[in-house]
């Protein structure tokens, strides 16, 4: 059985770079999941398929052309169906047409078989929302990642700063907030720690010792089929 690791949380917990990084120390592969489901809001703008066009929406997500090339830059280039959109990908709308088709029931079943196609050897570091809870819920270790929506709010308004976007810290607040409560209040998949998974807080704590933790925990686990090797 090919081992995951699932870290869910919310927008800016640090999910992203924390998966990234334990999955970069332990040679895995990494799926950003709410990656898939921008590319999904992003490509029903542009064929503008409304949000709430569940039909219409299922069919986008049957055909989806996803693509994550791997070139110098830090992140790698996002292809949606044929089309650059990396720094589309990370922009506030895409984040709120994302959470939007998010609450469609039709949707989430439509991407699911494409989220469980990232498992393959040795290994796969997954992160969102429902990583633990309904996409691996066999995930030998699930962290559920959190920070406060200030601290969230902060770390956001960096990482769009530095992809150029205009934003002031108290939308972003507001923005962190109504994006928590629709994923946590819909009905299926919402986000919350999935059963057995370790709640970390990292308000107060660095990159490296987000992913320090982790790894430890990962090496911990007693349940885990496999002893992680991870690369100094
Ligand atoms: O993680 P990110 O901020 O890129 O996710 C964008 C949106 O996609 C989330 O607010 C959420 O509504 C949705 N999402 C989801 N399930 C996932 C990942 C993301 O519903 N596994």
């Amino acid at each position: 059985m090919i081992p995951v690791l699932a870290i869910d949380g919310p927008s800016g917990s640090g999910k992203g770079a924390v998966g990234m990084g334990v999955a970069d120390r332990l040679g895995w592969h990494y799926l950003d999941s709410g990656a898939v489901y921008r590319a999904l809001g992003l490509a029903a703008s542009w064929a503008q398929v409304g949000c709430d066009d569940e039909q219409g929406l299922r069919t986008l997500a049957a055909g989806l052309d996803l693509r994550f090339v791997a070139g110098s830059a830090a992140e790698p280039e996002v292809y949606v169906n044929g089309r650059e959109c990396g720094v589309a990908l990370r922009s506030r709308e895409a984040a709120d047409a994302a959470s939007r088709v998010a609450v469609l029931p039709g949707v989430r079943q439509a991407l699911l078989e494409r989220q469980r196609a990232a498992r393959r050897p040795p290994g796969l570091v997954a992160d969102g929302r429902d990583m633990g809870s309904h996409v691996f819920p066999d995930a030998f270790l699930k962290v559920y990642l959190t920070a406060s929506p200030e601290v969230r709010a902060a770390r956001r308004l960096n990482q769009l700063k530095a992809k150029g976007f205009s934003v002031t810290l108290p939308q972003l607040i507001q923005e962190i907030r109504e994006r928590d409560e629709r994923d946590a209040s819909r009905a299926v998949a919402p986000l919350k720690p999935a059963p057995g998974a370790i709640v970390l807080d990292s308000s107060a704590l660095g990159l490296q010792d987000v992913i320090d933790r982790v790894l430890a925990m990962a090496s911990d686990s007693s349940q885990s089929a496999v002893t992680p090797r991870i690369k100094d």
